[in-house]
């Protein structure tokens, strides 16, 4: 090309939760049955649609109006049940023209990134979701700026540190949390979230809260919204139907924004961000439709307090069996489907290996951790798919130096996900000895 045609950013667009599939599906054709254990999609993993929900959805596909566009920032009556929803929970108080919706959460995130001023950046938690790390440091070309959440601390963020590298970074403009939390499986305490408030407030920043997992909650928890403790600062809560109805092919999520009249700078970065979706003209429109009916639905409830049993049950098996292994920390987690787990320092490296039967999968593998830059948890997360065929994601894939793996706790098959969980601890074990003497083949499951 006469000039570089790619991004300053696009180097930082990677999506191991999706990279790794394509390793999966080559270990596949090799007659390795894989067991998809990395990717946040209840329905792939085989949650069932309950039959009134396809109802309502097939009632609106008999709509000529559910074929045609609908309004740039979403159906008015859609906003407006979602505005009351919000003002029934008291907080921060909206109005349908505090709402915009997307097709899906993650175009909401690349353009809420995108549109910022490149050199305004917006410090994200360490791990965390990547379509959040990898949008924001792609928008200013820049790595990721983070603050920890902190493993030993039940995954909690760590203030003084965020607080620390705010304070000496005056190019932080805005803080985002992710609420439950996607790879942690955490669920922040009030007094966090006011004391991120606290921060904000006094750097005159802007606050961002992915609170997708908002109603996936288990253990007696309950996640506090951003509008119930936001106050004065401005800020966007980013929602949407993916993971709680589960629908994520919809691709249909909003953001709610709190407090826009209180910062004029704020004010205008918020209609850049509708005017940008104005150029596109709108988001899917039957998905809009189709959501105060679902919510309404008296089922609804039911089937959301039913998966947060399961999870919740799940959580506690993994949770359980993974903490009584050696050299790996691992927190109970109390939302969303996810936990995420931690080698001790030192526990890995770049020698260990598990017995892999299948002579073209073990080539495979060891091409792929041939360079001796690869990390260790993403070498450990490939023996292990190829050796067992669990698929996980490494953590440090989640922008962490942490070495792990996340997990998802979305098998509706209770036996089969302790059968996993068996597979997996005896794996783990077996990996971590595998550099202290011989090489020892991973015990096969006992059968139930
Ligand atoms: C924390 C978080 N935010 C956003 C998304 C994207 O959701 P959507 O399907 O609405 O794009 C995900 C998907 O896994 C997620 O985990």
């Amino acid at each position: 090309m006469r000039i570089d045609i790619v991004h300053m950013g696009a180097g930082k667009l990677s999506y191991e939760i999706r990279n790794i599939i394509r390793v999966a599906e080559k270990l596949q054709q090799f007659g390795i049955k894989v067991n998809l254990e990395n990717i946040g999609d209840p329905v792939a993993k085989g949650e069932r649609i309950p039959a009134w929900m396809k109802e309502i959805v097939a009632g609106l596909a008999k709509e000529d109006s559910s074929y045609g566009y609908c309004p740039t920032q979403g159906i008015l009556e859609t906003r407006e049940f979602l505005a009351k929803l919000n003002n029934r929970n008291g907080g921060v108080h909206i109005t349908p023209n505090d709402i915009i919706f997307f097709n899906g959460l993650g175009e909401a995130i690349t353009k809420v990134y995108g549109l910022l001023r490149s050199t305004a950046r917006v410090i994200t938690p360490s791990p965390t979701y990547t379509t959040h790390s990898a949008s924001e440091a792609a928008h200013a070309g820049q790595l990721p700026v983070t603050y920890p959440l902190d493993p030993s601390n039940h995954w909690f963020p760590d203030v003084v540190e965020l607080r620390r590298r705010v304070k000496y970074n005056p190019s932080v403009a805005g803080i985002l949390l992710v609420n439950p939390d996607n790879p942690t499986g955490a669920v922040f305490p009030e007094e966090i979230l006011r004391e991120i408030v606290e921060i904000a407030a006094e750097f005159d920043l802007f606050l961002i809260a992915d609170e997708i997992y908002q109603n996936l909650v288990y253990n007696g928890r309950k996640a506090k919204r951003l509008a119930d403790f936001i106050g004065s600062v401005p800020g966007l809560a980013m929602k949407g139907i993916s993971k709680e109805l589960p629908w994520p092919g919809a691709r249909c999520g909003w953001i709610e924004i709190y407090n826009a009249d209180k910062d004029p700078n704020f004010s205008r970065y918020v209609q850049s961000i509708l005017n940008a979706k104005m150029v596109e003209v709108c988001s899917t429109t039957l998905p809009q439709k189709a959501i105060p009916q679902i919510f309404l639905h008296p089922e609804f409830k039911k089937s959301l307090d039913e998966r947060r049993r399961r999870y919740e049950k799940l959580s506690g098996i993994a949770y359980d069996r993974l903490k009584e292994i050696d050299g790996v920390l691992v927190n109970r987690t109390n939302g969303a489907f996810y936990m995420s787990v931690v080698f001790e320092d030192g526990a890995l490296n770049n020698r260990q290996t598990l017995d892999i039967s299948i002579p073209e999968a073990k080539a495979l593998v060891e091409e792929l951790t041939s360079d001796p830059s690869t990390a260790n948890d993403k070498r450990f997360v490939y023996y292990l798919l190829a050796a067992t065929g669990i698929c996980l994601v490494p953590l440090t894939s989640f922008n962490t130096e942490l070495e792990g793996f996340r997990m998802t706790l979305l098998e509706p098959d209770e036996a089969k996900f302790r059968k996993i969980i068996d597979k997996l601890v005896t794996s783990i074990r077996v990996y971590l000895d595998s550099d202290k003497g011989e090489i020892c083949a991973v015990p096969r499951p006992v059968a139930p």
